[in-house]
């Protein structure tokens, strides 16, 4: 990696007041929801505290409160770290306010519950800096690397050196080995809602690509563009014309589903209320709304998933929150995650893919890498710059 990470200068933390940047966004109306991205920033605290630091500030953000919002504060994650380190971690609540010099390890408060974060607002980046008495500021937040907000972008202008943690390091390096030389055949399976979310990452990577597999509901927005009936599952109008172009110039690498898991009325995630009878599988989503894709296109994809020897996996094969419609997405999941035994490499990103992957039981340990990035990954994978990483100094 070009970009400096703690691991190169050990001796440079030695009684250092370091100022980290993590992504903890994870709590929802006073509950962490998922304790993936917090478990993956461990290793950098420890690391740090072995390299003799003096204190870490951990600075997050999480969810997108207007302004201070009690559902959206950090405190239980305090908690939690607590318990995962065992050590004593003191809760910062105020950013005006400064943080008493003899606690070796704080959180503070969520910083997006100031309005300077979202901004990239200079000022409030230096009270970052100035609350802290920090030395040193290290970026292991990459999953919001793309967001130029204070504590990611403004903020670096206050640091002479700005180190990668090892989970940026991580990210940077596992996913640039599919944006940059993926080993082949290289295979893209992708899933969720939108077209319009991945385009950038598809255009970037069609031609490194050897099949593209589509499923989700994204994947009904291709058929009709191929000219097949639909019924009434979502068409994503917006990326018509590009999904069309698409297909006239890449026919040959995309497989797309031949059946579904259908209905006839639209339904929300947890589909409590709908009967076994009003589900159908079916090769004809005449008058229906398909959810899921059939146990044929499931077979056709691992067959076709069988080749290759790296594959990017990014969103939902079908509406996995309800029982009726996770059988796709549970049966690629977990033939995706026996593949690394046979020596192949399994790339996962975004937050949905993971959260039905947790769902299913499955350890995220059984694949090659898991990308704590949504959004982020999508970027990254899209061959944009990304202002978090921008900032990082260079060996
Ligand atoms: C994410 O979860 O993708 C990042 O934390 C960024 O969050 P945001 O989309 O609210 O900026």
């Amino acid at each position: 990696m070009e970009k400096l990470c703690i691991t190169d200068e050990p001796e440079y933390f030695r009684e250092k007041r370091v100022l980290l940047r993590v992504d903890y966004n994870v709590v929802e109306n006073g509950e962490i929801k998922d304790t993936f991205r917090i478990d993956s920033s461990l290793e950098t605290i420890r690391k740090l505290q072995d390299f003799g630091v003096k204190s870490i500030v951990i600075l997050s953000h999480s969810g997108r409160p207007k302004g201070k919002d009690e559902r959206f504060s950090l405190k239980p994650v305090a908690e939690y770290l607590k318990g995962k380190l065992n050590q004593e971690i003191h809760f910062h609540e105020d950013v005006y306010g400064d943080i008493p010099e003899d606690k070796p390890l704080v959180l503070v408060e969520n910083l997006r519950f100031w309005e300077g974060e979202k901004n990239d607002d200079e000022e409030f980046a230096k009270r970052l800096k100035d609350m802290s008495k920090s030395d040193i500021y290290v970026n292991d937040a990459f999953a919001v690397s793309h967001r130029k907000n204070a504590s990611v972008s403004a903020i670096s202008k206050y640091f002479e050196k700005r180190f990668a943690g090892l989970l940026m390091k991580e990210e940077i390096e596992k996913l640039s080995e599919i944006r940059d030389n993926p080993e082949k055949p290289f295979h893209i399976l992708i899933g969720g809602a939108k077209v319009e979310d991945k385009i950038d990452l598809l255009n970037n990577l069609v031609d490194k690509a050897d099949k593209i597999l589509i499923g989700g509901a994204m994947a009904y927005t291709f058929l009709k563009a191929k000219g097949e009936d639909v019924g009434n599952s979502r068409v994503d109008s917006k990326s018509f014309d590009w999904v069309q172009n698409f297909i006239n110039t890449h026919n040959d690498k995309l497989v797309l589903p031949e059946d579904h898991v259908a209905t006839d009325k639209q339904v929300n995630p947890p589909c409590d209320d709908l009967k076994d009878e009003e589900v159908k599988e079916t090769e004809n989503l005449s008058g229906l709304i398909g959810y899921d894709i059939g146990f044929n296109t499931v077979k056709r994809f691992r067959d076709v998933l069988k080749e290759a020897k790296t594959i990017f996996w990014n969103g939902p094969l079908g509406m996995f929150e309800c029982e009726q419609f996770e059988c796709g997405t549970k049966l690629l999941a977990v033939f995706l995650s026996v593949l690394k035994d046979e020596g192949k490499k399994v790339i996962v990103g975004g937050g949905d893919t993971v959260a039905a992957i947790r769902r299913f039981d499955i350890d995220l340990k059984d694949f090659h890498f898991v990308s704590t990035g949504g959004g982020a990954t999508l970027e990254f994978l899209a061959g944009k710059s990304l202002p978090g990483i921008d900032i990082l100094s260079d060996k």
